[in-house]
């Protein structure tokens, strides 16, 4: 039994707006990748493979000599593909994760929880966390948006990652080469049942200059 974990780190970061691909701008003292994937080995993965901008393949790799570098592609349903076209050639796992660098200081449990998941019996489990705001749906207009309807938020939930899924669900879900902003998109798309387990705040997705200054607050207040 083993786990390899995909990490999709080939984005421009346009809404951080940083001036270098997101997965590279330092987050007190290293990248986002490095702290993402020392999150990754920290929860017992056999394998990782990361997918990174094609300029900046050599740099990844020597940042990271326990990874598999690959070239990434256009849009993040690409990038995870040009992962598992290399896991499938070099690894043998059970389970295949599929983390966003960006999600730079998820715990160690949470990996463990999705692996357990996928272990137990389902073919693709996702972490998802209560929505806490009053939602309503808009309709957008010119300068004013009006509110057509409030949303039940009892039934939504945030989804983070890492995702798991066996290897013949994801090879399913990407069969098709459709495009989602994550792996379980393209599972249900699939008909590919989907189960979420418990989630962790930690694991938000740093995608705005806020995003990092939280993590950045987070990682001074616990001194990692
Ligand atoms: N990603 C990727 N390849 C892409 C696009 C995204 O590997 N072509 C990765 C990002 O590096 C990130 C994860 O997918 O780790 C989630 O994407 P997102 O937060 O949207 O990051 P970016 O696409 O870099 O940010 P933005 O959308 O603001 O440009
Ligand atoms: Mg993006």
């Amino acid at each position: 039994m083993s786990t390899v974990c995909l990490i999709p780190a080939a984005g421009a970061g346009t809404r951080l707006a940083a001036g270098r691909p997101k997965a590279f701008v330092d987050l007190a003292g290293q990248t986002i990748l490095e702290r993402a994937v020392r999150g990754v080995l920290d929860a017992d993965v056999d394998a990782v493979v990361v997918a990174v901008p094609a300029d900046l393949v050599a740099q990844a790799q020597a940042m990271l000599p326990d990874c598999h570098v690959v070239v990434g592609g256009a849009e993040r349903s690409a990038s995870v593909r040009a992962c598992i076209a290399a896991a499938s050639a070099s690894f043998d796992a059970d389970v295949i994760l599929i983390h966003d660098a960006a999600r730079a200081l998820t715990p160690p449990d949470l990996f463990r929880r999705v692996v357990d998941a996928v272990r137990a019996g389902a073919p693709a489990v996702i972490p998802g966390v209560p929505v806490t705001d009053t939602l309503k749906a808009v309709e957008p207009g010119g300068g004013a948006e009006h509110v057509v309807a409030t949303v039940d938020r009892s039934v939504l939930r945030a989804v983070q990652t890492p995702q798991g899924f066996t290897p013949d669900a994801l090879a399913r879900a990407h069969a098709a080469g459709g495009h989602a902003t994550d792996d379980a998109g393209l599972a249900e798309a699939a008909g590919i049942p989907v189960t979420v387990v418990q989630g962790d705040l930690m694991a938000f997705k740093i995608t705005t200059e806020w995003d990092l200054r939280l993590a950045r607050m987070l990682l001074e207040a616990t001194g990692v």
